[in-house]
């Protein structure tokens, strides 16, 4: 059993390791603002079953407010697992300040608490975005990562950085899980794959940014929870950066096809400019997951597409 302080809780990533956390036995304090980036009624759902749970705390605070977190989160804990941001590229351009203040600062609001209350173990949810448009590809953690695009992408390296700072001044195990567009039942709203079904759905026309060459590597979100609860386990070393993907990619036509098969229509589509800040594909090396957390994806496109239309046809039917 671990205690495990858990940041961005209500979300979509969070949520679902928080489900297989409390099967497991282990205990989770949950920190939240249920921000409004996308509708906090969605957060309050994903979490409404864990509420009652013995081994669960919620505390509904701003990672951004240090005093509060240090008046109110007391306790000893084993890992900090560390999602709460700011997500998505587009928006990130619109409001850089923003981003910089809850990923930044926030990120470093809790490596100040990790520290005082002497936790040792530190996840941090970072991002392929920082690859930037790097060409080679699959995209490995040697690569230099000092050409972001977008300021989403530049406040996730930032982060990574202090926690390097952490790491070597406080011995703080920092692990950055670098995770690849992860998808489905729960997923965020204003990620594609959720948009594109919803819009099928309602026999919307959809609007792809690009030419349809863009390239993604979808990653399960059964994988990357799998990802995270091996980064709580390693101990080998006191700092690392590790590519969480499915080391798989597709191009958004393609993606296109195989959701047009499995909701059984054909998707109408117009092509828009390309949109700054977002990258032309992504693609992971997953080999240093592998040989450190014997990470190993096991759903393909396929099955987490149904996957995730199951739950969404059961949602759209409450
Ligand atoms: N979903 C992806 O494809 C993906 C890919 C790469 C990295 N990530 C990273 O993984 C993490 C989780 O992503 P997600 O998809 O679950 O996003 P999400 O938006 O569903 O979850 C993030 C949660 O953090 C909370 N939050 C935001 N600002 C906060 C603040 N100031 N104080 C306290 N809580 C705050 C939100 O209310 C939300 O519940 C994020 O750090 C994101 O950047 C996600």
């Amino acid at each position: 059993m671990q205690r495990i302080l858990l940041t961005g809780g209500a979300g979509f990533i969070g949520s679902s390791l928080t489900e297989v956390l409390l099967k497991e036995g282990h205990e989770i304090t949950a920190i939240d603002n249920f921000s409004d980036f996308y509708s906090p009624e969605i957060k309050e759902k994903n979490i409404a079953k864990f509420k009652e749970h013995l081994n669960y705390k919620l505390y509904r605070i701003d990672i951004v407010n240090l005093k509060e977190l240090y008046s109110l989160i007391k306790g000893d804990f084993d890992v900090i697992i560390h999602l709460a941001a700011k997500g998505g590229v587009r928006p990130s351009i619109v409001d850089p300040l923003g981003y910089e203040v809850v990923n930044v600062q926030g990120t470093l609001n809790m490596l100040e608490l990790a520290r005082s209350l002497g936790v040792k173990q530190f996840i941090f949810a970072s991002s392929s975005s920082v690859y930037g448009q790097n060409p080679n590809v699959p995209w490995n953690e040697t690569d230099v990562v000092d050409m972001p695009i977008s300021p989403y992408a530049a406040t996730k390296k930032s982060a990574e950085l202090h926690g390097s700072v952490y790491s070597h001044l406080y011995g703080i195990r920092f692990i950055a899980l670098r995770l690849f567009t992860v998808y489905g039942p729960k997923q965020r709203p204003d990620l594609a794959i959720s948009k594109f079904a919803r819009q099928m759905m309602q026999k919307e026309t959809l609007s792809i940014y690009g030419t349809g060459e863009t390239m993604r590597d979808y990653t399960y979100i059964d994988d990357v929870v799998l990802g995270l609860k091996a980064a709580m386990d390693y101990k080998d070393s006191n700092f690392e950066v590790i590519n969480i993907g499915n080391s798989y990619t597709v191009s958004v036509s393609e993606l296109l096809k195989v959701m047009g098969r499995i909701f059984q229509m054909e998707p109408k589509v117009i092509f828009e400019s390309e949109q700054a800040g977002d990258v032309h594909q992504t693609y992971a090396d997953i080999s240093k997951a592998k040989k450190l957390l014997n990470y190993n994806p096991t759903t393909s496109l396929e099955a987490g597409l149904l996957k995730f239309r199951d739950w969404i046809y059961k949602e759209s039917n409450k």
